[in-house]
Formats: C-alpha cells, sequence, structure tokens
C-alpha cells in the first residue's frame, strides 16, 4: 500500500454551504517487525455555526464505517482529550498511556497529541497489545 495523502472526504452539504467534514488517509506503518495498513482519520470540522447539531456525529460515524469496511489493519486518530467520548462513542478506543514518535526509531520527535485507535483486521486486532506497550513510529502527523 502506497501512503494516500489524497484524502477520502466524508462532508454534510447543504444548498452549497459545507457544514461539516471528515478525511480518511490511508498510511503504512512499520511497528514491531509488522507492517501495518492505517487508515487515519483528519481535518474533522464542522463550521461554528452549525455545531452540537449531531453534524460532526454523522461524519465521524461515516468515516470510521469506511475504515470497518476497508483492507485496513488498524484505524489512528490524534485528538484533544476533549473529544475523546466523542470518538469513543464511535468504537474508538482511547491509548492514552502510549508514546507516538514522528520518525524512525534512529531519528524522531515526540508527539503528544492523545492517540485514539480503531482495530479492524485480525492482523490489527492480534497486535492491539503492542501499541499499549512499544512506542509508534509515524513518518507525517495527521
Ligand atoms: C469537534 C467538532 C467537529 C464537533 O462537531 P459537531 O458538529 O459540533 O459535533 P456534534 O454536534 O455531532 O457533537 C458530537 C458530540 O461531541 C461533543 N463535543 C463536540 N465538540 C466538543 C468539544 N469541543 N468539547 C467537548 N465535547 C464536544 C458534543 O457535545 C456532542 O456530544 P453528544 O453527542 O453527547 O451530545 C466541532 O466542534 C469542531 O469543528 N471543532 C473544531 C475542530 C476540531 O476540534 N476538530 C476535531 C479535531 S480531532
Amino acid at each position: 500500500m502506497v501512503d494516500k495523502w489524497v484524502p477520502v472526504l466524508f462532508s454534510i452539504v447543504e444548498e452549497g454551504q459545507l457544514i461539516s467534514r471528515a478525511e480518511v488517509i490511508e498510511v503504512e506503518i512499520a511497528h514491531l517487525y509488522q507492517i501495518y495498513k492505517v487508515c487515519g482519520i483528519c481535518n474533522v470540522f464542522t463550521f461554528p455555526l452549525f455545531r452540537n447539531q449531531g453534524y460532526g456525529n454523522l461524519v465521524v460515524e461515516a468515516a470510521t464505517n469506511y475504515i470497518l469496511r476497508s483492507d485496513a489493519d488498524i484505524g489512528i486518530l490524534f485528538c484533544d482529550p476533549k473529544l475523546e467520548l466523542f470518538y469513543a462513542s464511535k468504537g474508538w478506543e482511547v491509548f492514552n498511556n502510549s508514546i507516538t514518535r514522528i520518525g524512525t526509531p534512529d531519528n524522531y520527535k515526540p508527539y503528544s497529541n492523545n492517540r485514539m485507535m480503531l482495530f479492524v483486521s485480525e492482523k490489527g486486532k492480534n497486535g492491539r497489545s503492542t501499541f499499549t506497550h512499544q512506542p509508534m513510529y509515524i513518518k507525517h502527523i495527521w
């Protein structure tokens, strides 16, 4: 799988007005001698006038269902702690004490945003515990 930084876009538009959106990108990550296909959710946004009316829930649910039906091994998103419940209600698990680093084991920067994960394939599910205990390296932030 080639990293796909051209995202799949989930959006709600009414009468030409963009109300809410979320993106799914695809990347590969190497983690403890395994290569995992990863779908990431990013750029989740509802225009302020339309917030707290359920639109964010709809776009994130659609993006999550897309990932669950894809050939990804895992889903990963990074968010502010106050949004954990928002994502957890769609099946995302909080990996608060897990370490994320940008780069490689030889050359990296720490990344402090909260990580949430979704385990999709058997391979992903089998690797679940390794994501708790071992630092995870990503090439880019999303
Ligand atoms: C986060 C965001 C996308 C939510 O969109 P929304 O359309 O208002 O979402 P919903 O109306 O579907 O609300 C979803 C739930 O999340 C909660 N929520 C939304 N924003 C929240 C916030 N900033 N803090 C705490 N809870 C929040 C709502 O209270 C709601 O809870 P409920 O389902 O129990 O009622 C929107 O607030 C936004 O665009 N924020 C700025 C960008 C951002 O932070 N994006 C997320 C990046 S990870």
